[in-house]
């Protein structure tokens, strides 16, 4: 089974961000984790990263077209974007909300998520191994 892992802006550069709330993976470490975790559950893991709102939109659009589960880590636009909200809402399959951090324990603007409403579930503040514990609920979800 195919699964999208979506990534919003800036998380490309995470070996530049602070450390102390994201970890010390750079992307490629993390995405290489999640490609290890997705096999391991026999999920093929299609991980993409955008800093643009239209292209995240789009590759929403396709996981709607084709039914693909989606994991999504919106980053800042967790909190503000109503237009990955509404691209999101049309998903078929269930997506699931992921945070590396966990925004509830940081700046008051981060305790709002737009997302989180039309998500499955949300996972927060574990990590890399937020991505993981979320592909381990879509395994369970579709079977
Ligand atoms: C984040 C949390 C967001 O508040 C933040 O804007 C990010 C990353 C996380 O994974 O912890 O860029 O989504």
């Amino acid at each position: 089974m195919k699964v999208l892992v979506l990534n919003g802006p800036n998380l490309s550069r995470l070996d530049l961000r602070d450390s102390a709330k994201y970890g010390s993976m750079d992307f490629a470490a993390l995405s290489a984790y999640i490609t290890q975790c997705g096999a391991e559950l026999d999920l093929q893991t299609d991980i993409r990263q955008s800093d643009d709102e239209a292209t995240l939109i789009g590759w929403l659009h396709e996981a709607a077209d084709s039914q693909t589960p989606v994991i999504f880590n919106p980053a800042a636009f967790t909190h503000y974007s109503y237009a990955i909200r509404d691209a999101a809402e049309m998903l078929k399959a269930p997506l699931i909300e992921v945070h590396l951090s966990n925004p509830l324990a940081r700046e008051e603007f981060r305790h709002t998520s737009v997302i989180s409403g039309v998500a499955k579930g949300t996972i927060a503040g574990f990590g890399p191994d937020s991505y993981r514990l979320a592909l381990i609920a879509l395994s369970k979800l579709l079977n």
